[in-house]
């Protein structure tokens, strides 16, 4: 089997929603301390609804395929799912991801969940009660 899936290289190679959102809602950027990678997520928040969203990466292949997945699956989603979305679920998406390379999924989760505690922190009273401050 060969070691990326055929969704991770299509990803890597034409990754979706790459760019900058000017005005956005929110903005989450994190990074992994290990490998040094670094990727930032523009949220714009219509209604309780992920409206539009963008990213910039600069990392590896498998983050690249990740935060690309990412912003697919949450685009024109309500904000409670995309706060749910799991780092295995965008594995999953991609058709698995190596071992060793599944921490790059898992920026492309906290990545999400910073924009949107981003967007809470602008907006409080969007904040549902049952999401820790
Ligand atoms: Fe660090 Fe991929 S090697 S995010």
């Amino acid at each position: 089997m060969a070691l990326y899936s055929e969704k991770v290289m299509d990803h890597f190679r034409n990754p979706r929603n790459v760019g900058v959102i000017e005005d956005a809602d929110g903005v989450g950027e994190v990074g992994n301390a290990k490998c040094g990678d670094i990727m930032k997520m523009y949220l714009k928040i219509e209604d309780g609804v992920i409206a539009d969203v963008k990213f910039e990466t600069f990392g590896c292949g498998s983050a690249i395929a990740s935060s690309s997945m990412a912003t697919e699956l949450i685009k024109g989603k309500p904000v409670s799912e995309a706060m749910n979305l799991t780092n295995k679920a965008v594995a999953e998406a991609l058709d698995g991801l190596p071992d060793y390379k599944m921490h790059c999924s898992v920026l492309a989760e906290e990545a999400i969940r910073s924009a949107l505690e981003d967007y809470y922190h602008r907006n409080p009273d969007k904040k549902p009660a049952d999401q820790p401050a």
